[in-house]
This record gives C-alpha cells, structure tokens and sequence, in this order.
C-alpha cells in the first residue's frame, strides 16, 4: 500500500531536522517495502510570508486534506513575523481544520543520555503527556477594548466543550489502558480557574466510571511541574488541557535531557482528515544555520507517522536505531552538542539512517 505524505519543513531548523526525518523514512522505507510517496509544501513558513503576505494560500486545505499524513518541521521566526501571526495562520489552522485533537507526546530517557535530575536512568522516566489540541485557552474568543487610552482591557476565553474534553480523556484512558502501570494523571488547576477547570475534574470523574481498572489521581499543575522534576516515575499518561500540555510537553523532555529529541503525533484519532507529526520543538533561531540542531525529535516523529500508517514494524525499528545510536555515546556516535557531543545535524541522521537499514 503507497503512502502520501505532505512535507512541511516551515522556518529555521525546521529546514535542517526534516531532511534527516525523510532520511530515516527512506531507510524504513527500503528495509520494510513500504511505498511512501513525499510532496513537499513550501508554505506555512515565514519566507512564504514575506513572498505572499499571508502563511498559507487560500487552498491549502483542499492541497493538504487528501493526504494520509503531514510531516511537519517547525514554524516561527519572530524577528520576521510575529509569533501570533506566523502559528495561527498555519500550526494552530492545521491542528484545527483537520480536527486533530489529541497532541500525544512521549517522554522518555533513553539509554545514553544524562538526565539533568539527579541519580534518574532509564526506566525511571518514560510517560505520555496526552494535550487536548483544538480548544481550552488556546481560544480565538475575545477582544481589546478602549484600545489605546487607559481604560485598555484585553479578553480571551478560555473554551472547554463537553465533547472536547471528553474525547481526549477518552484517548488518554485507552492509552493508559494499554500500559502495564494502568496510571492516569490529569493536570489541572480547579482551586484558582473556578470555572472551566471543575469542569474538566467532573469529566475526568465521569470518565474513570468506564475504568475502573485505571488508577486515576490529579495534580494541581503548578505541584504537578515539581512533581515532573521531584518524581518523574510517578508519572505514566499525564491528560492535559492544551496550554498545561504544552507546557509540560517541554518540561518532561527536558527531564529526559535535551527538547530536541522529543517527538508528537497531532492525531485526528477516527482518520477523517491527516494527522500530523512534528518534533515538539520550535525554529529554533538561535542555532539555526549551525548544523547542529538534534534531528531526533524529527525522526522519532517518523516513527510514530509509521506506526500511525500502520506500520508498527517500521516505527519500532527507528525508535530502536535511535535507542541503539544514542546508547553508544558522545564518545562513539556524533551526538550533537545538546547532547554533550560534538556532531553536526547531518552526522546524526546519517547514523540513525545507517542504524535503521541495518537493523
Ligand atoms: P524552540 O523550541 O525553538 O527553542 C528553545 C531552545 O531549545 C533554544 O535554545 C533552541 O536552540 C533549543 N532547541 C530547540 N530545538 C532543538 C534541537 N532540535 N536541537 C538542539 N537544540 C534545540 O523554542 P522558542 O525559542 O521558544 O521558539 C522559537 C520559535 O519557534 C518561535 O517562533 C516559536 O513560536 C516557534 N515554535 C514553534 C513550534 C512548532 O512549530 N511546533 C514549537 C515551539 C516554538
Ligand atoms: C507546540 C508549540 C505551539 C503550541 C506554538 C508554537 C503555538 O509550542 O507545538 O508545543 O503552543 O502548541
Ligand atoms: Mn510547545
């Protein structure tokens, strides 16, 4: 069965990790006889901005909607256009014009890399952060008013729908239901947000009824951060709204070493419309043009478009490269330096390529 894969390299080291991404796809693609076919999107980036005045053309839905999947690098380059502008005319319509609302994101310290916190190996951290991604604080309502005297007053709601929340804790609990710990964490903040957030604790009640076999508990989110460093191995699907999602999509990583290797899957679960996978990193403006920006976080973003096309063989098989070549150190792979070594963007993705075909 062929494959079509939009490519989406956006801004910044989007434009340096996606090619090692393809790379890695090539070499699953040659070891396990998979048909993918790539059509690469030169929107959704900043210098299409510059050339057309807006991220995207008017029928980039229409460009993108027949695909079976998006494989996407990074957007943003403020210095250009601004963050708001740059997201919401690209990242944020995807996530929301194809309905992908569940942002899975994995977390987990492989073998070879220092943890930052202190006496942690492998096995101590390995969870899913599980962020609704289309509703919540990350919401298009509200407005400025008596713009530009003293009486300014700025206004977002935030947005929980029944439907929204419930079809992502759905997604979480099936998911722990699939994990040997049986754990659920949800994230929330129901003593300070009075309203919205009691509701979110009431669906995750609501929910756990249909789990019972589900060990379900909750953290207020700012205890819930210093739990991640304090007690990572307590953690195994962690449900969160989307701005407590992102956030602690980015502090788990970075428990586990660097961001730059940490991958998510943007999943319109029932396969309406293409989901979409990217690292959970950014453009990264203050080291692209380097050559040095980890490509991981792209490429264990392919593994999971594999496993999301059905190939769970070839996913395995790069999430193992990547085990296998991180394993052997800054001493014997060229790591890059966010890792403590000294190899380029390219060097990387060249081993992990050669470690997939090999198996
Ligand atoms: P960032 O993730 O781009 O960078 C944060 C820090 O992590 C930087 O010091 C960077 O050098 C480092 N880093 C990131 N990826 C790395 C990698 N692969 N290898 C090594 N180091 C890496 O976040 P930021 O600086 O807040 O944002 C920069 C731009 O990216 C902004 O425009 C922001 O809006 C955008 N952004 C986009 C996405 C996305 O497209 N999904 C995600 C986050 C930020
Ligand atoms: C992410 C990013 C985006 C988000 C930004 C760039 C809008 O931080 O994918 O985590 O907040 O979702
Ligand atoms: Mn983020």
């Amino acid at each position: 069965m062929s494959h079509n894969i939009a490519v989406i390299p956006g801004d910044g080291i989007g434009n340096e990790v996606m090619p090692e991404g393809i790379r890695a796809l090539e070499a699953a693609a040659h070891r396990f006889s998979l048909d993918l076919n790539f059509t690469e999107f030169d929107f959704a980036s900043c210098d299409y901005h510059e050339r057309h005045g807006k991220m995207m053309p008017d029928d980039w839905r229409d460009q993108l909607g027949g695909m079976d999947a998006i494989f996407f690098g990074a957007v943003g380059m403020p210095d250009r256009v601004p963050d708001h502008i740059s997201l919401w005319g690209s990242l944020l319509q995807f996530r929301r014009a194809f309905d992908q609302y569940v942002n899975l994101r994995p977390c987990k310290l492989m073998p070879g890399i220092k943890s930052p916190l202190a006496g942690r190996a492998p096995g101590d951290i390995d969870f899913y952060v599980v962020r609704e991604n289309t509703e919540g604080e990350y919401s298009s309502v509200g407005g400025k008013m008596f713009e530009g005297t003293d009486r300014e007053v700025v206004i977002q709601d935030t947005v929980m729908t029944r439907t929204g929340i419930d079809r992502v804790l759905k997604f979480a609990f099936e998911l722990a239901m699939t994990r040997p710990r049986k754990k659920l964490t949800s994230a929330t903040k129901s003593n300070g947000i009075s309203i919205t957030m009691p509701y979110w604790d009431e669906r995750v009640v609501e929910m756990a009824r249909g789990y019972p076999d589900i060990n379900v508990d909750k953290f207020h989110i700012d205890i819930l951060t210093a739990n991640f460093v304090l007690h990572p191995d307590w953690f195994d699907v962690v449900v969160a709204s989307n701005l407590f999602g992102d956030i602690l999509s980015d502090l788990g990583p970075a428990c586990t070493g660097t961001i730059g290797v940490a991958p998510s899957a943007n999943i319109n679960p029932e396969g309406h419309f293409p989901s979409l996978f990217e690292p959970v990193h950014g453009s990264a403006p203050d080291i692209f043009g380097k050559g040095i920006a980890n490509p991981i976080g792209q490429i264990w973003s392919a593994a999971m478009m594999l496993e999301h096309l059905g190939h769970m063989d070839a996913g395995k098989a790069v999430v193992e490269a990547i085990e296998r070549v991180l394993a052997a150190g800054p001493g014997d792979a060229p790591l890059t330096p966010d890792l403590g070594g000294r190899g380029t963007t390219g060097e990387l993705g060249e081993v992990i390529a050669e470690a997939i075909k090999n198996g």
